[in-house]
């Protein structure tokens, strides 16, 4: 697999987000637990090093999942987590970025992926937090002083936030939504790109919607000879050496088609198709 150094990690370009792995809309238990501690398992013999998760998927089950399926850890496995949001009984998303919220969400990753140091943590921006982002970047840095943490990364940042962010720590990693339904990251993968920032893209296959049977990703896929999802993360990947995509499946026959995005190749009249051209 192509690879990507990430926060001291030489890592394949195709990583795993564990937030399907757990119930509808990421709350809750998944119905067969077995069969998602399979799937992390046969992720990880695969290939895939980067792993991206958060206490907020379940809460607490995405993590307990990969603990339970992964220890002991591989010593060249990334697990990248986040902080800064706490869920709704609903399944939103609310801001929990106070320093005491900070601090306990730390510490409840530690506990959940039964790990001495987070190797890398995203500090997800949320549109209500109360205090500046910088203040939280700041809040997290004092977090990784103490050897909580090894690596601060960005999550759901503008290119303005990122430049904050960077100019209150070391920033290791940005990590936003990309792919081919939304591509109005591009502004901050470029730059990422250009500072040597590696840029994990999220929800790299649009949670599912990219690849509907009449879309063009897979009339191209058609073309192509490969599974939509291996063309759909094939396409974001060379939209930068320095992007890594993270697709989220509960499903192995998925995770394979997921896997062999590395080593699709477009020509020009795939790329045309996808373009709608
Ligand atoms: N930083 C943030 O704020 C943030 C926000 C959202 C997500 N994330 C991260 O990004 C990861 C990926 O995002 P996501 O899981 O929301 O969306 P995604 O990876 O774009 O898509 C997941 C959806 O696509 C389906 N799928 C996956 N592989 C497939 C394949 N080969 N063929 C057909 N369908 C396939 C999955 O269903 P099956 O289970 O049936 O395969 C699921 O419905 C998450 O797991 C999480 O780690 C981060």
């Amino acid at each position: 697999m192509t690879t990507i150094d990430i926060a001291g990690s030489r890592v394949g370009r195709v990583g795993f987000g564990t937030m399907q792995l757990t119930g509808p809309r990421a709350l809750g238990e998944p119905s067969d637990p077995g069969e998602m501690r399979r799937v992390l398992r046969t992720a990880v013999e695969s290939g895939v090093r980067l792993i991206d998760t958060s206490g907020y998927y379940g809460p607490g089950v995405a993590n307990r999942l990969v603990a339970e399926a992964l220890r002991p850890y591989a010593t060249d496995l990334l697990i990248a987590t986040k902080i800064g949001a706490v869920r709704t009984p609903d399944g939103g998303f609310v801001a929990a970025v106070e320093p005491a919220a900070l601090r306990a969400a730390v510490h409840d990753n530690l506990r959940t992926l039964r790990v001495e140091r987070l190797q890398l943590v995203h500090v997800r921006n949320m549109p209500d937090a109360p205090i500046p982002y910088e203040e939280t970047v700041g809040v997290v840095a004092d977090l990784r002083a103490e050897g909580l943490i090894d690596s601060i990364g960005v999550s759901n940042v503008s290119v303005e936030l990122l430049d904050q962010a960077r100019g209150i720590t070391e920033i290791a990693s940005v990590e936003n939504e990309f792919h081919l339904g939304d591509t109005s990251g591009r502004a901050v993968l470029d730059h990422a790109t250009e500072l040597g920032i590696p840029f994990l893209a999220f929800r790299p296959l649009g949670n599912g919607g990219v690849l509907a049977p009449d879309s063009r990703v897979a009339k191209a896929a058609a073309t192509a000879g490969v599974a939509p999802a291996a063309l759909a993360l094939a396409w974001a990947l060379e939209q930068s050496p320095g992007l890594a995509v993270i697709p989220g499946t509960s499903s192995r026959a998925h995770l394979r088609d997921n896997l062999a995005a590395d080593a699709v190749v477009l020509d020009g009249r795939v790329r045309a198709e996808l373009a709608g051209e």
